[in-house]
């Protein structure tokens, strides 16, 4: 069956040369995303993703989620939402995941998945972009660096529910 792409699908020529086409996330993509961000990860969230794709696929016009496909392949995926007047904060965009196989990154996909999401979000009448990232991860922080993100006007702050106990960080 054909399917949608926001971004033109690879013409034959284009898949020949490996080319790497943006498109909207399809149900089809969980088991995927699920093996990509274990990989990235760590850990194997079957259940949350699957939870996360009852709400992001297929996308709104408040919630955007863009694949990476090369080959027929998945190589990479980002989903994002507006939220409004969180702690005050007005109508934002946030990008909660982003993801690149390995074999398929410094060459852009990042970006351009990135900017699929970033669209979406003008679409949707939304004026800035916001993540979070954690302190450690050099590679996603030198990537939203290079995208034009810096700090912003929030700080997180936490602490254990219970005493000397804390969640797991992945
Ligand atoms: C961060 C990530 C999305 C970047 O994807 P990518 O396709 O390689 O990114 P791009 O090729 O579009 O790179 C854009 C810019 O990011 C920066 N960048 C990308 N990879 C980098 C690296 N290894 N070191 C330093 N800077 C890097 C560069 O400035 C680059 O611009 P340049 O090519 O002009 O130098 C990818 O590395 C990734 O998925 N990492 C794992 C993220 C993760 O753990 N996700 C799960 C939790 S959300």
């Amino acid at each position: 069956m054909a399917r949608e792409f926001d971004i033109a699908p690879a013409t034959e020529a284009e898949r020949a040369a490996g080319h790497i086409a943006i498109r909207k996330l399809w149900r089809e993509d969980l088991d995927a995303v699920v093996a990509l961000d274990a990989h990235a990860t760590g850990v194997a969230k079957p259940d949350y993703w699957s939870e996360t794709f009852k709400r992001f696929v297929p996308p709104t016009a408040r919630r955007c989620a863009f694949a990476a496909e090369r080959d027929g392949a998945l190589v990479g995926y980002v989903m994002g939402e507006v939220r409004s007047w969180e702690f005050g904060s007005p109508p934002c965009g946030w990008v909660f995941a982003i993801n690149v196989a390995p074999e398929a990154r410094e060459a852009g996909v990042g970006t351009a998945l990135l900017d699929s999401a970033r669209a979406a979000f003008r679409k949707a009448g939304i004026k800035s972009l916001r993540t979070m990232v954690a302190r450690d991860a050099t590679l996603l922080l030198s990537f939203f660096r290079a995208e034009g993100m810096t700090a912003g006007p929030f700080v997180e702050l936490e602490m254990p529910i219970d005493p000397g106990g804390s969640e797991p960080r992945t």
